[in-house]
């Protein structure tokens, strides 16, 4: 047993378990933990598709509802042994256009949460990003670690930095049982169309040019959705009380070789993609070092090679167009209106 108390029958909260991660997650959960019993809160915003849990319908209960309500979350956090915190408004292009929704949810949102479990003594994994630590510059040879200053650079990232430092500081001032990682990019399955990958990804599928911000050249630091999950488990498991652990597989590329890859493996020319307006404040790069978390803890990725990983991950949205296409012209509309402003 890890520090956690980690027990067959189990029950957790699995706050943003329809979003893409959250979602992977519950599948995840299921597939190595078929004996944990699994609540999902999820306020099914745009970012969600109840449909990516549909295969688990029987097996968790999805509750919809906000994670800043106090009401309901003290009584979801009063009936588990641990919360899963995953949700969030994660996407930076919507943070620049509109902030509010960002420190509502990531930051009151997370206060609710830790005060419910503050209240009830439950055990909290907040999920995080590396974003957190703001950006490095392309020449500069050093990667993030969990002492890293915190520098965050849009509303999206400050907001996810206000959040780690409230669990800190219930975990210091009130003895609340947290840990916390910081992830890098992830890519997979049920990831919303907004975001680089899918977006280029659905775009060629429908003809469009894929779209690279400013010249391309930005740095993430990529790693496959399912490692992210198992590193979070192994956090749970065997993570100590109050740590950080940050998680990343060693992904480093630009933009632009990423959306050559993508064009390779749709069977189009390396260069028919399009350079457009930059991102305002844009980070530079991110990469991580995992030292932590694989010599305290043990854990590898199990997608060790990012072309084989993105190569299913192409194949899964050929394969899965009735999921993505209900949202595919909104998101476009959107980025659409944010290009004429
Ligand atoms: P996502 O946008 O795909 O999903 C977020 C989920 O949270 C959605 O299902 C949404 O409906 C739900 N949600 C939003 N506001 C809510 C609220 N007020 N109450 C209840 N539910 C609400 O996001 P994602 O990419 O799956 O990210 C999940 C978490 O992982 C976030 O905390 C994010 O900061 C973090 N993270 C993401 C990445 C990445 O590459 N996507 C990397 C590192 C960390
Ligand atoms: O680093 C972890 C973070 O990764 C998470 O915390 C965020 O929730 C997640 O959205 C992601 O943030 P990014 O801003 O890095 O991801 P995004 O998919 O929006 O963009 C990835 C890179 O691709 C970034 O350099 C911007 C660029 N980009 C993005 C889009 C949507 C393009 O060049 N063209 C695009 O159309």
């Amino acid at each position: 047993m890890g520090t956690s108390g980690t027990l067959a029958g189990m029950r957790i909260l699995v706050t943003g378990g329809a979003g893409f991660i959250g979602a992977n997650f519950v599948h995840w959960t299921r597939q190595h933990r078929p004996d944990v019993e699994i609540t999902v809160l999820d306020a099914l915003t745009y970012a969600s598709d109840g449909s990516s849990l549909a295969s688990l319908r029987e097996a968790v209960s999805l509750v919809e509802g906000d994670i800043s309500d106090a009401g309901l979350v003290d009584t979801l956090v009063s009936q588990t042994d641990l919360v899963v915190h995953f949700a969030a408004e994660s996407h930076n292009d919507n943070s620049l256009v509109d902030p509010s929704p960002f420190v509502q949810t990531n930051v009151i949102g997370t206060f609710t949460i830790l005060e419910a479990v503050r209240r009830h003594d439950v055990r909290l994994h907040h999920i995080s990003t590396d974003e957190v630590y703001g950006d490095l510059e392309l020449d500069d040879l050093s990667r993030f670690t969990e002492d890293t200053p915190y520098n965050p650079s849009s509303p999206y990232s400050s907001t996810k930095a206000a959040s780690d430092l409230l669990v800190r500081a219930w975990v210091r001032s009130f003895g609340v049982r947290a840990t916390l990682t910081n992830c890098s990019n992830n890519y997979g399955p049920y990831q919303h169309v907004e975001k680089f990958i899918p977006r280029q990804i659905t775009n060629v599928l429908d003809g469009v040019a894929p779209k690279l911000y400013g010249d391309g050249l930005n740095v993430r630091d990529w790693i496959h959705v399912d490692d992210h999950n198992s590193a979070v488990w192994a956090v749970i498991d065997n993570g100590r009380l109050g740590e950080t652990y940050l998680i990343g597989a060693d992904g480093e590329k630009n933009n632009k070789e990423v959306v050559q890859a993508i064009l390779v493996a749709l069977g189009q020319p390396a260069d028919a993609y399009d350079h457009v307006t930059d991102r305002p404040g844009h980070d530079m790069r991110y990469a991580i070092d995992s030292t932590k978390l694989r010599s305290e803890l043990g854990w590898t990725p199990a997608y060790a090679d990012f072309a084989k990983g993105l190569a299913a991950t192409v194949a899964w949205y050929q394969a899965n167009e009735g999921w993505w296409r209900p949202m595919k012209e909104a998101t476009e509309l959107r980025y659409a209106a944010i290009a004429a402003h």
